[in-house]
């Protein structure tokens, strides 16, 4: 076991963020996750040694007063949509300046930042390109750093599975932008593992790992493939550019929107990766038919009703 750390984590209470602050709490380390809203993370109080506290990781007195005493931090904050006072620019550019900076302050060496794979200064779409601007924040800081890339992540809170999962369930036929687009998931825990493991690695400062599953599928594969595990196979109609456009400024007007114009956009490039996993972390990268049967299939749904019923007595 490496020594023991007290980390802070932002974005500690999303998708990725509960299996990295499960995989700290294995290890043995303190984990302090700030939150904007302490209820969204109420499934990390059952950690036995994390500290949940409720802020707002955009406020430097915020972030300085939680960096003072920890040894490192990890910054998983991220969103796919703009909205309101929630921009890219906010979010992905000026969070991890702030985080430098309360680094900086609080005396902490070491910095883990989660970015995405295809970020870059010319990437088709302006969350790949506030993505890359982060990572240049965070290269620039002076700090121990350690940047992934990863393709897209599935799990069993993902939003991208579940999301077709979900479509599949409902629609008789499934009109499908960006159809053709490749991916290469990745699965959110080995994810979790990658980073975990690279906390204590000085071997890792400096370094940017792209992390991808072992196989790449097109989106209309990944679809197909969720409509059988689950029970529910749709027709998949894919839709041209215009029509595709079309589809994603109507859903734009969404709550919580399903897709946008710059999802669209960053679609446009192939999002695999151009060499293997990282052997650095003693990771063998799971592949999706190894792990999504186990929470999209229909047996694994009724299981878990089953367990619900059992638990609430009925
Ligand atoms: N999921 C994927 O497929 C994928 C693929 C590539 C890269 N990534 C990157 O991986 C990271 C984690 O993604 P995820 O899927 O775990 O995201 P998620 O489930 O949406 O969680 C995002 C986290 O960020 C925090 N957050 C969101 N907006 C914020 C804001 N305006 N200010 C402060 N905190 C904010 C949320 O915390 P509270 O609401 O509790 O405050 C939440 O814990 C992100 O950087 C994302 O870009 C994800």
């Amino acid at each position: 076991m490496s020594a023991r750390q007290r980390v802070l984590v932002l974005g500690g209470s999303g998708f990725v963020g509960r299996h990295v602050a499960a995989k700290l709490s294995a290890a043995g380390h303190d984990i302090v996750v700030i939150t904007r809203h302490r209820e969204r993370a109420r499934h990390l109080l059952l950690l036995p040694t994390m500290e949940v506290v409720e802020g707002d990781p955009c406020d430097s007195a915020v972030l300085a007063r939680y960096a003072a005493g920890a040894t490192a931090a990890i910054n998983l904050v991220g969103i796919l949509h703009e909205r309101g006072r929630q921009t890219f620019e906010r979010v992905h550019v000026e969070l991890p300046g702030l985080l430098v900076a309360a680094c900086q302050g609080a005396g902490i060496r070491r910095i883990l930042h989660l970015s995405a794979l295809g970020a870059g200064a010319d990437a088709p779409s302006r969350y790949l390109r506030s993505k890359a601007a982060g990572e240049d924040a965070i290269a620039a800081s002076g700090l121990a750093w350690t940047l992934f890339r990863p393709s897209v992540i599935f799990g069993p809170e993902d939003t991208f599975l579940n999301l077709f999962a979900k479509l599949s369930r409902l629609l008789p036929v499934i009109a499908l932008a960006g159809a053709s687009a490749r991916f290469q998931p990745v699965y959110v825990g080995d994810v979790a593992a990658c980073i975990v493991a690279a906390l204590p690695d000085d071997e890792t400062s400096g370094q940017r790992y792209d992390l991808c599953g072992p196989h790449v599928y097109t989106l209309e594969q990944l679809v197909r493939y969720v409509g059988e595990v689950t029970g529910t196979p749709r027709p998949i109609v894919p839709l041209g550019p215009r029509l595709a456009s079309l589809q994603a400024r109507m859903m734009e007007w969404l709550p919580g929107p399903l897709l946008t114009r710059d999802n669209l956009l960053s679609m446009q490039r192939d999002n695999v990766c151009d060499c293997a996993f990282p052997s650095r972390f003693g990771v063998a990268p799971s592949p999706i038919e190894a792990i999504a049967p186990g929470w999209l299939a229909p047996a694994s749904r009724s299981s878990r009703f089953d367990s619900y019923r059992a638990q609430s007595g009925r």
